[in-house]
């Protein structure tokens, strides 16, 4: 008896798709692209980021993930280190003849460092005389070649198309720049530093427990016969949102949009009945209530909703279907953690459909025309 086992299976590592090796590589991405940056210290991050005290607004340039990833940026930076931040598609933005001062900062978030739009706002901040930081995956990329500064993500390389565990640490490191920026302008305290270091070093072990679950497996089979899709959130929550549904539909070709939850009465409601899924992130603690009665108004035009609650925040059984409880960890943390099930579901979802997970239609890896 011989087994056949062509060179893209055995990359696979035994997993039946690029994506779910990619999404199991996630705690190693996170921790090695963390510990690049940060040990023991907050000195650290001083040491091994640009000198971004002197900016008193960023602008966030990207594209697809990478832009969702962005407004996780924009919801932790201005929170937490009070400072304003744009987050711009690059297609727009490139187009727009942006508003640009020597204050500004312009900051560029790609895997693959060649994205057309990303790399064309880049070199147009860089002809102005405007500072360009690049968050990259791929050392040596066009974009990380053309940055004034550049820092690495180190996710290593990711095959599937839809982005997995580069997204993941996008999100990481654009975390440790919010961390830094609340440092270095006095927002933040000691104690508070020490807590989310400490949490820093458990985030492996908490990604890893998240990927045992088997229970993505039965929120997927929720969506995966509906052809209409709606994410909810606020705040933090309303960015996860955004790459969730992204995600769903690159790889499922469900339709899906995400709302900030509040918007949703003005229009979408309308689009709410008997049986449509609705999925409610809910991790942030002082929007909890907020996006629990806008949940309420879907579950009482008949939607099925799934949940994702961080855990220590109560909701009666009466306002959702299904719910995944997503582990706590500090606020400037939590949407790492949160990502890895809204990745699984989709990831569920789209097997439930037999779809060509790792090679969507239509789409590509590196999109280096415009
Ligand atoms: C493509 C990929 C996406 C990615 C986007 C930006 O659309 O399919 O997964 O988020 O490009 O790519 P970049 O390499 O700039 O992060």
């Amino acid at each position: 008896l011989t087994a056949t086992m062509d060179a893209a299976d055995i990359q696979k590592g035994g997993f039946e798709h690029f994506m779910l090796k990619e999404i199991h590589e996630e705690p190693r991405a996170v921790r090695d692209t963390m510990a690049a940056y940060i040990k023991d210290d907050i000195q650290d991050l001083v040491k091994n980021l640009p000198d971004l005290s002197k900016y008193n607004e960023i602008h966030i340039v990207s594209c697809g993930s990478a832009m969702y990833a962005g407004m996780i940026a924009k919801s932790l930076i201005e929170t937490k280190a009070r400072v304003k931040v744009d987050v711009e598609i690059a297609s727009e933005y490139r187009y727009k003849d942006p508003i640009l001062s020597k204050d500004t900062l312009v900051l560029l978030v790609s895997q693959s460092g060649e994205t057309a739009d990303t790399l064309a706002a880049l070199l147009l901040a860089k002809e102005q005389g405007i500072d360009t930081f690049a968050i990259v995956n791929v050392v040596g990329s066009s974009i990380a070649r053309e940055a004034k500064y550049v820092a690495y993500t180190l996710a290593g390389p990711e095959i599937a198309v839809a982005t997995t565990k580069a997204y993941c640490t996008q999100v990481a490191l654009l975390s440790l720049i919010a961390l830094n920026l609340a440092y270095i302008h006095n927002r933040i305290t000691q104690k508070e530093i020490d807590q989310i270091i400490e949490e820093i070093h458990c985030l492996p072990d908490i990604l890893n427990e998240l990927l045992k679950d088997e229970q993505y497996i039965t929120a997927g089979k929720i969506i995966s016969r509906h052809s209409n899709v709606f994410f909810l959130g606020r705040g933090l929550d309303y960015a996860l949102s955004m790459e969730g549904s992204l995600k769903l539909k690159e790889i499922s070709y469900i339709h899906s949009e995400a709302y900030a939850a509040g918007e949703l009465k003005h229009g979408t409601i309308s689009l709410i009945e008997k049986g449509t899924p609705v999925i409610a992130i809910c991790t942030d603690e002082r929007l909890f209530e907020k996006t629990i009665s806008n949940i309420k108004e879907v579950k009482a035009r008949g939607a099925n909703v799934i949940l994702f609650v961080r855990e220590g925040l109560n909701v009666s059984e009466d306002y959702y279907d299904y719910k995944i409880e997503i582990p706590k960890v500090d606020m400037m943390l939590q949407g790492i953690v949160t990502v890895v099930p809204l990745q699984l579901l989709s990831y569920q979802v789209a097997n439930l459909r037999g779809c060509e997970i790792d090679q969507p239609r239509n789409l590509a890896k590196s999109v280096t025309v415009e």
